[in-house]
């Protein structure tokens, strides 16, 4: 984002990809390298936003696609305005799993939402705030599947979805990716996680 000093990265990938993973290793490093860095994520990167986070993750029963969508843009709208853009603006990179492409992936491609629609609700929301990096991490759902299996924590809503659903996400986030070349970086997600870490980081280091 071109408005603050700071630097934007947001992590993008399926259930099970290693954003998690490679979030930690990125902030180490630049930690280590004396740079300020905020985590955070979403949905849930807000005291309101944590309130949100439970209703879309953990909730009993359905949600409308729609209410969905409005939920993680709710949640996003408080975020970007409370936390994101504050961290920007005093310098600091913030580095932060999940953004408004998880939004046209899982409630666009996956509950069938129109994705430009979906795309739109979202820029509305953050007063069209984009990431100056989205790092995707592209993983064949059925490989992030086993790895999931093997964590042994219950599945929330959105895990506990079918395959197909996970291989629309996926479907979906590399077109948003050969969309804006400039903005993501794919990366195969099967690599190890120091390989990954180091295409990462010597992207990053092209930003600072
Ligand atoms: P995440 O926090 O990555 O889950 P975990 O902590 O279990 O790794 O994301 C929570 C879920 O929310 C994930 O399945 C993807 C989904 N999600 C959406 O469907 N739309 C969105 O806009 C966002 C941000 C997440």
């Amino acid at each position: 984002m071109t408005s603050g000093p700071g630097l934007w990265i947001t992590l993008e990938g399926g259930d099970g990809s290693g954003k998690t993973t490679q979030a930690e290793l990125l902030t180490s490093g630049l930690t280590a390298r004396g740079r300020t860095v905020l985590r955070t994520r979403e949905p849930g990167g807000s005291e309101v936003g944590r309130l949100i986070r439970d209703i879309v993750l953990h909730h009993r029963g359905d949600i409308a696609p729609r209410a969905e969508a409005l939920l993680y843009a709710a949640d996003r709208a408080h975020h970007v305005a409370t936390v994101v853009r504050p961290a920007l603006a005093r310098g600091e990179v913030v580095i932060q799993d999940r953004y408004l492409d998880s939004s046209v992936a899982y409630q666009g491609a996956g509950r069938v939402l129109d994705a430009e629609e979906v795309r739109g609700l979202s820029l509305w929301a953050t007063e069209g705030a984009l990431p100056d990096l989205t790092v995707l991490l592209d993983l064949d759902p059925a490989v992030a599947r086993k790895r999931l299996d093997a964590d042994d924590k219950p599945f929330d809503r959105l895990e506990a979805e079918k395959e197909e659903f996970h291989a629309r996400v996926r479907d979906a986030y590399l077109q948003l990716a050969e969309a804006e070349p400039q903005r993501f970086l794919v990366v195969d997600a099967a690599l190890p996680a120091e390989e990954i870490a180091g295409r990462v980081r010597s992207r990053v280091d092209s930003l600072l």
